[in-house]
């Protein structure tokens, strides 16, 4: 749990704190440490009521943590304790990028490691999803499209299916080949757990019965179209409605689900209008502050970059 979730969690549904119950809440914290969680979270999980007093702004809706910090480094989250890992990492393909009209990231890119599926298995819930959006695969990417598949293997993640995201009729240039698609890649931990609406063992039955998998047959591909130059905020936007639909085959309201490098933020806007919880990580400032205007409310920030 990190600290400002702990202090909201502490003095929820409380008339009032003082810094000074703050501060013995958390001995073990720096007093400064301490006040600048609360600061960070001022008018979005906590009001100044007088000097020195603060109340929790309460919601019984679900909520976002928005952490700045490298989503890499999931050490400030317990072990299975996510629900759903549904992410678009920011991977390293300069061969591809080369030349044309094609545009670069305006972020830093990485390959991903054995080490981040280890660290994605450990966070995850037994039986539960992870979802990894990924380029199309060509000459320059295929192994390393293996690469990331094996290392899931090995950290204990399942194959579990692929679905292509078809973006509408928006076709980009990149060379060889006209392209319009991506890849969402669906891996659960262990074995799926059971999700599945199973008809003829419940009428069998008498009663609601589930097989392993996700809530249904997930669809040959998803058709949406990517959002628009003109209204997105962030170079790697997805559109709401194609986490959405993701999201509803992977998870049912309440659960939390983690974007670890959560770019604009929209992910965690999807979980949230689909009464799921969202924790996001980013690294960028700029960044921080677009996912912050995203939200209005039920979101709780913390930096961890200090
Ligand atoms: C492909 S974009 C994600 C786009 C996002 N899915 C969306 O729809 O808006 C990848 C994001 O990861 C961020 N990033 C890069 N390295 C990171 C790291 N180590 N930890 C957290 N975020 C990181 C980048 O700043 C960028 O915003």
């Amino acid at each position: 749990m990190i600290l400002a979730e702990k202090l909201f969690n502490c003095f929820k549904g409380k008339d009032s704190f003082t810094l000074n119950e703050a501060y013995l809440e958390n001995k073990e914290k720096p007093k400064t440490t301490v006040r600048a969680r609360i600061y960070e979270n001022l008018g979005i999980r906590f009001e100044r009521i007088a000097k020195g007093i603060y109340k929790t702004i309460d919601s019984n809706d679900e909520a976002c943590i928005l952490i700045e910090g490298d989503g890499r480094n999931l050490s400030i989250l317990k072990d299975e304790s996510i629900d759903c890992i549904f992410t678009d990492h920011p991977w390293l393909d300069l061969k591809s990028n080369k030349g044309g009209t094609r545009a670069f990231a305006l972020y830093d890119c990485f390959k991903y490691t054995y080490d981040d599926f280890k660290e994605k298995a450990r966070v995850l819930k037994k039986g539960c999803f992870l979802v990894e959006v990924l380029p199309a695969e060509n000459a320059n990417n295929y192994e390393y499209l293996y690469q990331i598949k094996q290392y899931a293997k090995d950290a204990g993640l399942i194959y579990y299916s692929k679905v292509t995201w078809k973006k509408g009729n928006f076709v980009s240039n990149t060379g060889r080949k006209a392209k319009n698609t991506q890849d969402i890649m669906i891996f659960s931990k262990g074995k799926a757990r059971r999700m599945r609406y199973d008809k003829k063992k419940s009428d069998i039955n008498g009663m609601d019965c589930y097989m392993s998998g996700c809530k249904g047959m997930l669809p040959t591909m998803f058709d949406v179209s990517p959002v628009s130059k003109k209204v997105r905020i962030h170079q790697s936007e997805l559109p709401i409605s194609l986490c959405e639909q993701i999201l509803e085959f992977v998870t049912y309201e309440g659960e939390v689900v983690l974007d670890s490098f959560a770019g604009s933020g929209v992910v965690g806007e999807a979980a949230l209008k689909l009464k799921r919880s969202c924790v996001l990580i980013e690294i960028l400032k700029e960044n921080i502050e677009k996912i912050k205007s995203r939200f209005e409310r039920n979101i709780l920030f913390q930096s961890v970059l200090e």
